[in-house]
C-alpha cells in the first residue's frame, strides 16, 4: 500500500467516525430539536413561538397530523413486529392529542402505561 493511500485511508475514516458521532447526538436531542435540523422552523409546529401554543387546524387536531397525518395513517407505520405487540396508535381515545405522548422539548411520555403494560418508547 503506498503512503498516499494509508493517509487518505485515515482521512476517510476519521471522517466516518465524526459521522457517526454527530448521528449519535442528534439521536440524544428533543423531538423539535430532531425536526429543526431537519429544515422544519418553529412556526410549522407552533402559531405561538413564545408561549409555545401549537398549532391546531379546523379539527382541533395538532400542527402533526398536516405532516403526518391522523391515527389511521401512522399507525400504518407503526405496525408492532410481534402480533402479540400493541400498536401504539390504534387507542381508544377519539381525539387523543398526539403531545399526549410525542413531547417536543422535553422526554417523550407513554401515555397508554398509565393503565397498561406496553412499554412504549415514544420518539
Ligand atoms: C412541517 C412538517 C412536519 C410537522 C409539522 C411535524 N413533523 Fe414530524 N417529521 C417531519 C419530517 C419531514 C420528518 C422526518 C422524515 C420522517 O421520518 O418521516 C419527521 C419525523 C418525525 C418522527 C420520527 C423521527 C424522529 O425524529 O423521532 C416523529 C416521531 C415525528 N416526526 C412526530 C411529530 C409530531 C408528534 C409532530 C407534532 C408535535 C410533528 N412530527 C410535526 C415533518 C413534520
Ligand atoms: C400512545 C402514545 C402516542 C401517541 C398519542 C402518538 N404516538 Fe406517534 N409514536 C408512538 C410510539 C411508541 C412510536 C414509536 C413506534 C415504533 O418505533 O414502533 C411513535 C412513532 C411515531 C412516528 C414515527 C413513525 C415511523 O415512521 O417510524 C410518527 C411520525 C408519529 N409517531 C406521529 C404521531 C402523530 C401524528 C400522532 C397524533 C395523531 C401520534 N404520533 C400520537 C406513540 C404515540
Ligand atoms: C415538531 C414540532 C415542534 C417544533 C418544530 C418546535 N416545537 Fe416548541 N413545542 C412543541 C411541543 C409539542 C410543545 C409542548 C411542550 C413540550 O412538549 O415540550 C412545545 C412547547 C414549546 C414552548 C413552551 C414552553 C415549553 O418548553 O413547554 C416554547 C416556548 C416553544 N415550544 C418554542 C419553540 C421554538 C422557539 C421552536 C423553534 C426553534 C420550537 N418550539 C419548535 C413542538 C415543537
Ligand atoms: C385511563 C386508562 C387507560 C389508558 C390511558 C389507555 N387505556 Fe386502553 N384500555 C383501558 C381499559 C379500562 C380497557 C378495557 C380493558 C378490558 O376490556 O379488559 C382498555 C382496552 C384497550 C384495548 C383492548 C383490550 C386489550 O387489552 O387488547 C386496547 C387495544 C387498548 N386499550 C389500547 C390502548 C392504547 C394504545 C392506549 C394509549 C394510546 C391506551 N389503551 C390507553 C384503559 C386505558
Amino acid at each position: 500500500m503506498t503512503v498516499k493511500l494509508k493517509h487518505w485511508l485515515v482521512v476517510a475514516s476519521l471522517g466516518l467516525l465524526c459521522a457517526v458521532q454527530a448521528e449519535a447526538q442528534t439521536a440524544t436531542k428533543f423531538l423539535a430539536d430532531r425536526h429543526v435540523a431537519k429544515g422544519i422552523n418553529c412556526m410549522m409546529c407552533h402559531d405561538d413561538v413564545k408561549k409555545g401554543t401549537i398549532k391546531l387546524n379546523e379539527k382541533k387536531h395538532e400542527a402533526c397530523t398536516q405532516c403526518h397525518g391522523w391515527y389511521d395513517q401512522v399507525a400504518k407505520k407503526t405496525v408492532p413486529v410481534e402480533k402479540d405487540d400493541q400498536n401504539p396508535h390504534s387507542q381508544h381515545d377519539g381525539n387523543l392529542p398526539c403531545t399526549e405522548c410525542h413531547k417536543g422539548h422535553k422526554p417523550s411520555v407513554n401515555y397508554c402505561g398509565g393503565c397498561h403494560m406496553w412499554g412504549f418508547k415514544v420518539p
